[in-house]
């Protein structure tokens, strides 16, 4: 059976630079309440007409398909995670395939929030592992700078979110113990009204009405406190049951790469899993939380950085909306 490793990365970040001043003139905040709450000191915001979460996937595939020696001829299938796609449907997947050369292969996209980019991956990963495919590309990217507002009623979710995209290519390997060893996949629906954004949904015969905007109904609701005790929970754990799945353990980690939710909960983990700095992946103050493009942002810029070495062990880690978690055990 062939294993699935990542051989090409590349991601794209919006030009337009917002940072916490910047929100502190739209809103009751401080720089001070911003960086200690959740260690973010800027965010990229997308600029209309130029970045849709398509097009900005589009930018960082260029790049990854690159990097990986393949032109998107080779591609067998787009596996593309996002909370927020350029239309209610159909998904970016079918936008991003019509913008390269790729040939008319499966282009979907998956719905799993803030674990979006793990379960893309593990989808992809299935798709190889079961000799269906050879090369697939994996992408998270976010517009979601413009589904908060700018606001008091607003500051508890918009001082925390910025846009990104990011891609892997993810090619078969006949390499023994090389590239995706396992992932990990869980979901407590009890949870969904936690973390979620209601409408436009189907439940209501009338999908919007005007008082909606008035209501705040358009916005999303975060129950921040419950969030942050369930990803302290549930990060370790679903980390512990991928390495357990390997016989490996949190010594033999070379990088944690979390999703970038909060620096606090990343150095809770990093503190739970006893790992020194340089083996943790911390982004969050440049690009604040991009949802499903955080987790391979973060393996972008540690690869440019030389951080990511051939026989690596590199876990990543995600807990968000749904609640949904996952864990990828990857041997570079
Ligand atoms: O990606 C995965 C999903 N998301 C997460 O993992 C997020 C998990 N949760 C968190 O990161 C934290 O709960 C937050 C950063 C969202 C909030 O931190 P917190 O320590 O839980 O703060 P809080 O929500 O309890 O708010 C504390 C105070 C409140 O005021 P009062 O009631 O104490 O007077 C809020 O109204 O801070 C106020 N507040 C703000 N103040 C300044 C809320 N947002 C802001 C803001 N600026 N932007």
């Amino acid at each position: 059976m062939p294993n699935s490793k990542i051989t090409g990365v590349g991601m794209y970040v919006p030009e337009q630079v917002v940072t916490n001043a910047d929100l502190s003139k739209l809103m009751d905040t401080t720089d001070e309440w911003i960086i200690e709450r959740t260690g973010i000191k800027e965010r990229r915001f997308f600029k209309e007409g130029v970045d849709t979460v398509s097009c900005m996937a589009t930018k960082a595939a260029k790049i990854a398909l690159e990097r990986a020696g393949k032109t998107a001829p080779d591609i067998d299938l787009i596996v593309f995670a996002t909370l927020s796609a350029d239309y209610n449907f159909p998904g970016s997947g079918a936008l991003l395939q019509r913008k390269l050369p790729f040939r008319q292969i499966p282009a979907f996209d998956v719905r799993a929030q803030c674990s979006g980019f793990i379960y893309a991956l593990s989808v992809a990963d299935q798709f190889i592992k079961t000799g269906m495919y050879k090369n697939a590309l994996v992408v998270g990217s976010e517009v979601q700078s413009n589904v908060f507002e700018l606001s008091d009623r607003g500051r508890n979710m918009s001082v925390i979110f910025g846009d990104g995209a990011c891609a892997v290519v993810l090619e078969a390997t006949d390499e023994p113990n090389k590239g995706i060893l396992t992932t990990k996949l869980h979901t407590d629906g009890h949870f969904a009204e936690e973390l979620y954004l209601e409408h436009p949904g189907s439940r209501r015969k009338q999908r919007f009405s005007p008082d909606m905007i008035e209501k705040g109904e358009l916005l999303p609701y975060m129950n921040g406190k419950l969030v942050f005790m369930n990803a302290l929970k549930y990060f370790p754990e679903v980390i512990r049951e991928g390495l357990d799945a390997c016989n490996l353990k949190e010594t033999d980690i070379d990088l944690l790469i979390p999703h970038q939710a909060n620096a606090r909960i990343t150095a809770a983990i990093q503190k739970e899993m006893n790992l020194p700095d340089e083996k943790v992946i911390s982004n969050i103050h440049k690009y604040g939380n991009t949802t499903a493009a955080s987790i391979p942002i973060g393996l972008c810029e540690a690869w440019e950085q030389g951080r990511v070495k051939d026989g690596d062990l590199i876990v990543m880690a995600a807990f968000g909306s749904g609640f949904m978690w996952g864990s990828a055990v990857i041997r570079w």
